[in-house]
């Protein structure tokens, strides 16, 4: 029988908190947050050639082929820190990502624990993405009204808050056409398995969506 480790995938549109609730979670059960965005990021950031490829996606609000994405993830979810579970942000965000983790999880005799999928319209989207700064130094991820930070350009380690490239109107409003294309059909293929959870995030605090996350995951 397949070995239970918590095991989590959260799924949604762009902006709809699964960042920020991977972080809390990451800090509530120990285990590491695997964001195939902030892997591409930091794949950019070192120049390499998986980080030269993919940015001419990311810029465009497209998604970074399948083949780039599935071998990057197999390796990261080997490490020795996701012996106890890890929470996947951003993946599987197509249906062929999808089965191929189902696959990879199978031939590591591992299966998932839990699916969340957060629901959130597309107007608060909008606003939450454009008002988003993140740390370069620890990732933390604020917003100017709903969760600001300690002062305009600095998170509280010290680090400089910048604004992702892929966040500006046209940006956000072609990824959520891919979303709804691409991502939104990954719901449905979950949701008939069991272990899924609509969280719904429209209108709700960090806290109180985070509230409701915890819920299921205890
Ligand atoms: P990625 O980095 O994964 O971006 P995303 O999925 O579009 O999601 P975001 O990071 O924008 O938002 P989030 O849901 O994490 O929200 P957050 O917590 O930050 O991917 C970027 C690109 O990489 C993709 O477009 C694609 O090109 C490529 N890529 C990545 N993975 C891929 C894959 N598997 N396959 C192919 N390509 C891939 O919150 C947003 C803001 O809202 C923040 O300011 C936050 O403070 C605020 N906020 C959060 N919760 C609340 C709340 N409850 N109320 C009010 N504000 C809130």
């Amino acid at each position: 029988m397949a070995e239970e480790r918590k095991i989590i995938v959260l799924l949604g549109p762009p902006g709809c908190g699964k960042g920020t609730q991977a972080r809390l979670i990451a800090k509530a059960l120990s285990i590491p947050q695997i964001s195939t965005g902030d892997m591409l990021r930091d794949e950019r950031s070192a120049g390499t050639e998986l980080g030269r490829r993919s940015s001419v996606f990311m810029d465009k609000g497209e998604l970074v082929p399948d083949e780039l994405i599935l071998d990057m993830v197999k390796f990261r979810i080997q490490k020795g820190d996701c012996a106890g579970g890890f929470i996947l942000d951003g993946f599987p965000r197509t249906l062929a990502q999808a089965t191929a983790l189902d696959e990879t999880l199978e031939s590591l005799d591992l299966r998932l624990w839990r699916v969340l999928y957060f629901d959130v319209p597309d107007a608060e989207i909008i606003e939450r993405i454009t008002g988003r700064f993140s740390c370069v130094l620890c990732g933390k991820i604020y917003h100017v009204t709903f969760n600001p930070p300690p002062t305009k350009d600095n998170c509280e380690c010290g680090g400089f808050l910048l604004q992702r490239p892929d966040d500006s109107v046209a940006v956000v409003t072609e990824r959520l056409r891919v979303y709804m294309e691409s991502t939104a059909p990954v719901i449905g293929y979950y949701e008939g398995r069991g272990r899924f959870t609509k969280i719904l995030g429209g209108g709700k605090a960090i806290e109180e969506v985070n509230r409701q996350v915890m819920d299921v995951l205890r």
